[in-house]
């Protein structure tokens, strides 16, 4: 048996991870006969792993910790009080005060309209779950007939079937098509990679009739929703250009679709704002949540939306057909109450703002290395992207992004103590997304690390890369 704070047996734990758990996404073969890290603590911005060793968390776990890793004992005593007195019930004909009070406190921090909060337990399951809003929506409009979507391209809103038919990634949609929802893929808003990048006018233009003629492919009359991430994640922090998201908006009014931002890594701060459709002044109809939502520490996504699409559901016209058993579980929304005071005591989203300029003038000094192409991002969500030449913006493919990223660049960083994302789902890119308390010298540490680490694979990539 064992528990917090009792002794950790590193190779009790090894044997157990071998024998028995499943991971996410990983080569489970890489660890038949190496060691998997074991993280056994937080404090701050940093984990400790099951040998003491210390790691600078610069990817808020995976973009959800942005609280850090120092008030579990303060929200575990709301967690605790919420179980002592009321350990479950549901929201299904019934409601409870910990949902009711955080649905009203969240649609207080969304932009103005968007009121009312579906609660869920994840991202990909809050994009599910306004996936089936939207038919209903449609449905009470006598449009049964929008059943299509369209999405964007290399984007991720989930790996659950439904959520994947959104997720634009092939090589996780591949193995499970066909996929249950109808979705186009257009392009993202890859300034770096797009013909007329340079141009934030015609960018945005093109942008905007790439989609428009999606939706005219796709059957006006059949499209129900456009979702996009403010900032895309996957692919590497692409920003939108002036004039993007109130162009998508047009087209959605013009076509009769709704229109969702997926904020599930964008909201709670992450961009500086508490969402980053304030930050862009984007007016969706749904906002999708989860992640920052309790910082990590309770299971808890959810839907935003905006007051004239409840209209229907509230008014009885439209009925949801949908449904789960921890929909706004109370101990997950005790946790998410206790998170946003946090968020507001330590002036969290303020604490982004005043550090963002810093965070990215010093990333921007890394475009002296030859290997960097591209430092795009904003607030604490940073991208690298890197290329075997910068004059052609020449990429790093198969094997020999394989090699940069996970042979070269991910020892290096792992050595040096920083845990960040390499990621080549698109082009091959390094990724930070800090605890939003993190203070300018932790992103100067992080910085550092990763100025280091991309130099020294830079010089490794002029000796010359393995032959293939
Ligand atoms: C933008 C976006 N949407 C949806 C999801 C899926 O969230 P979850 O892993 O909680 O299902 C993610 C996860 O990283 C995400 O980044």
């Amino acid at each position: 048996m064992s528990g917090p704070g009792q002794p950790v047996d590193a190779a009790v734990v090894q044997r157990q991870v071998r024998d028995h758990l499943f991971l996410n996404f990983t080569d489970m073969g890489n660890y038949k006969d190496a060691d998997i890290p074991i993280f056994v603590k937080g404090e701050g911005c940093e984990l400790i792993d099951v040998n003491g060793r210390r790691f600078i968390d610069g990817l808020s776990g995976l973009y959800c910790a942005n609280i850090g890793h120092d008030f579990g004992s303060e929200v575990g005593d709301a967690a605790k009080a919420q179980m002592e007195e009321l350990a479950y019930t549901s929201t299904w004909y019934v409601a409870h005060p910990r949902a009711a009070e955080l649905a009203e406190r969240i649609g207080d921090l969304a932009p103005e309209g968007l009121n009312r909060v579906y609660f869920t337990t994840g991202g990909g399951e809050a994009n599910e779950s306004m996936w089936k809003m939207v038919r209903n929506w449609h449905q009470a409009n006598g449009q049964p007939q929008r059943t299509k979507a369209i999405a964007r391209d290399t984007a991720y809103h989930g790996t659950s079937l439904g959520a994947l038919s959104f997720t634009g990634i092939e090589e996780c949609r591949t193995p499970f098509e066909p996929l249950p929802i109808d979705v186009t893929h257009v392009s993202a808003t890859n300034a770096y990679r797009h013909p007329k990048g340079d141009d934030p006018v015609a960018f945005t233009q093109a942008l905007l009739e790439e989609m428009e003629q999606a939706i005219i492919d796709a059957g006006p009359d059949e499209v129900a929703l456009i979702i996009a991430e403010p900032v895309q994640n996957s692919g590497g922090c692409f920003t939108p250009p002036e004039g993007y998201w109130a162009g998508l908006r047009a087209l959605a009014d013009k076509y009769g679709a709704l229109l969702t931002a997926d904020e599930v890594i964008t909201g709670f701060g992450r961009t500086g704002e508490w969402f980053g459709s304030i930050r862009y002044d984007i007016a969706p109809d749904f906002i999708v949540f989860a992640k920052g939502a309790t910082a990590g520490m309770a299971p808890l996504g959810g839907v935003i939306v905006h007051e004239r699409v409840a209209e229907p559901f509230v008014t009885g016209k439209a009925f949801y057909n949908h449904g789960t058993t921890y929909s706004g579980h109370p101990v997950s929304a005790a946790i998410g109450l206790k998170v946003l005071d946090i968020y507001d005591r330590e002036g969290v989203v303020d604490n982004v703002r005043s550090n963002e300029a810093y965070l990215a003038k010093r990333l921007n000094e890394l475009r002296s290395i030859p290997l960097v192409g591209d430092v795009r991002g904003v607030g604490y969500f940073w991208a690298l992207e890197m290329v075997k030449d910068r004059d052609t913006k020449q990429t790093f493919e198969g094997e020999e992004a394989d090699w940069l990223l996970r042979r070269v660049l991910s020892q290096r960083l792992y050595d040096d103590g920083l845990l960040c994302r390499l990621d080549d789902r698109g082009d091959p890119v390094v990724q930070l997304s800090p605890p939003l308390i993190a203070d300018e010298q932790m992103l100067g540490r992080i910085v550092d690390i990763v100025g280091e680490a991309v130099q020294y694979a830079s010089d490794e990539v002029q000796k010359g890369m393995p032959a293939s």
